[in-house]
């Protein structure tokens, strides 16, 4: 794997040889785990150009806007699979043939419950908490109800510990749904599929069950899949960061829900509708892009742009394709937020501005849309990336986990006050 090699010339010191790592696809990478004998450091503030481990799971080709998870393109994934087929995938590392497909299932739908006394964490919470807020913490609490399964040196704890993650997933996120709305918590129905069971629980109530429309159910399932995994992103190098220290899958999870919360990752799609919100008119477009362009407002146009993607957004234009199939099934066609968003597509993709930086509507501008239009509140959104992400997180703590790892600790630049001594309180000035 390491055949090629790297010389680093320190000033005044004797050249550095570090190897060079090829990977099956992709750039290679100078191993610089040798160089702390120099006595140099690397300086990577962002993780800009370093490679925080080695994985299968997924790869991106940012400037071509490819997207593999284990070699299959996201686009076919979309097109010809479904969700847990995708879990299965990402977890496995193969497609299911049917029987194994059938067995996962089940098996999945044997742990859709969630332990009935995690009701009561609720009454802890506000009820206009935020639904991140509130998943932070009940994520975080399954360690206390499923320590069954919390040897993290053991394989069967980590495959039954991923499944419970996978499968209760939806119903914490619609029971946070239901607590924020006042409404009865609705038990999960293993009769539909886990998109179609998802919106019951969500929008269903004890005193009416309505069908679950095939177009929004299929709409669902395209948005577990498309955000089920993204290699090492901000939450799952900070899932792996946290497993790397021993803590338990739950725990981990919770720190990566915490990590995707932030608006410059999975908040973006709330932060999309709250822009549209303050835009608030077409008229008012040009300000905003104009605000968007200047260097000393912190404005952004959300759901624009990527750190890897500087090309389309591979993920974006299957869910452009969808979003156009969930507004005509509702027949949205006079919602002025709708309308709003989809001429500020068309004015950004025509800007040089956005054109000379490659920022093209990236998928969380689309999701949000069609979330909107599926009738999912704002505040959700993230909630939903979060669902449909948990299963790449555990799918890289458990690749971690299975093969030797350290725990990560980064190094620094300390640029603070060199040693000193403590000057007496009443000698201080
Ligand atoms: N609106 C206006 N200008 C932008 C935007 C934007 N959304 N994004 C980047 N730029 C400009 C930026 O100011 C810089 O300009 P210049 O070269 O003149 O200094 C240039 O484009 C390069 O941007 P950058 O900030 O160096 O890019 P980055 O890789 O550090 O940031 C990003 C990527 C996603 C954080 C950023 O594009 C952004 O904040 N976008 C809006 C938030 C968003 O939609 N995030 C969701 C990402 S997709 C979901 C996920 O995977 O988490």
């Amino acid at each position: 794997m390491a055949d090629k090699k790297a010389q680093l010339i320190i000033e005044g010191n004797a050249p550095v040889e570090l190897p060079i790592l090829t990977g099956t696809v992709g750039p290679d990478v100078i191993d610089v785990r040798g160089l702390g004998a120099s006595g140099h450091f690397t300086f990577d503030p962002g993780f800009m150009a370093t490679a925080s481990c080695e994985s299968k799971i997924t790869y991106i080709d940012g400037d071509k806007g490819i997207l593999l998870h284990r070699g299959y393109p996201i686009e076919q994934l979309a097109e010809q699979s479904d969700y847990l087929e995708t879990c299965y995938l990402l977890l496995n590392g193969e497609l299911p043939n049917a029987e194994q497909k059938a067995q996962f299932v089940s098996t999945v739908k044997n742990h859709t419950m969630v332990h009935e006394q995690l009701k009561t964490f609720f009454n802890g919470f506000r009820r206009d908490a935020h639904p991140m807020a509130v998943m932070c913490g009940v994520v975080g609490a399954l360690s206390a109800f499923y320590h069954d399964s919390l040897d993290i040196n053991n394989p069967q704890h980590r495959e039954i510990s991923a499944v419970r993650l996978v499968a209760k997933m939806p119903t914490l996120a619609a029971m946070v749904y239901k607590y924020s709305m006042g409404q009865p918590m609705m038990y999960p129905r293993n009769d539909l599929t886990y998109a179609e069971n998802f919106l019951h629980m969500m929008f269903n109530t004890p005193c009416e069950i309505k069908p679950i429309s095939p177009t929004l159910a299929k709409a669902m399932d395209r948005i577990f899949i498309l955000h089920a995994d993204h290699e090492q992103n901000a939450s799952t190098s900070t899932v792996r960061l946290a497993g790397s220290s021993g803590a338990n899958p739950f725990a981990c999870i919770a720190a990566g829900i915490a990590a995707l919360w932030g608006p410059a990752h999975g908040g973006a799609n709330e932060a999309v509708l709250t822009m549209l919100d303050e835009i608030g008119d077409v008229s008012n477009i040009d300000t905003f892009i104009a605000k968007a362009k200047d260097k000393n407002d912190p404005f952004k146009l959300m759901g624009f742009g990527h750190r890897v993607y500087k090309n389309r957004d591979p993920r974006a234009t299957v869910m452009k394709q969808t979003c156009d199939e969930v507004l005509g099934e509702l027949g949205i066609k006079n919602d002025p937020q709708l309308e709003l968003a989809m001429r500020l597509e068309e004015i950004a993709l025509t800007d040089p501005y956005f054109i000379e930086r490659s920022l093209y509507p990236n998928v969380d501008f689309y999701s949000g849309i069609i979330l909107k239009a599926i009738g999912i509140p704002t505040s959700m959104f993230t909630v939903i990336f979060a669902l449909a992400r948990t299963v790449g997180w555990i799918s890289h703590w458990k690749e971690m986990l299975s093969g030797p790892y350290k725990i990560g600790r980064p190094r620094q630049l300390y640029t603070g006050e060199p040693q000193r001594d403590i000057v007496e309180l009443k000698d201080r000035k």
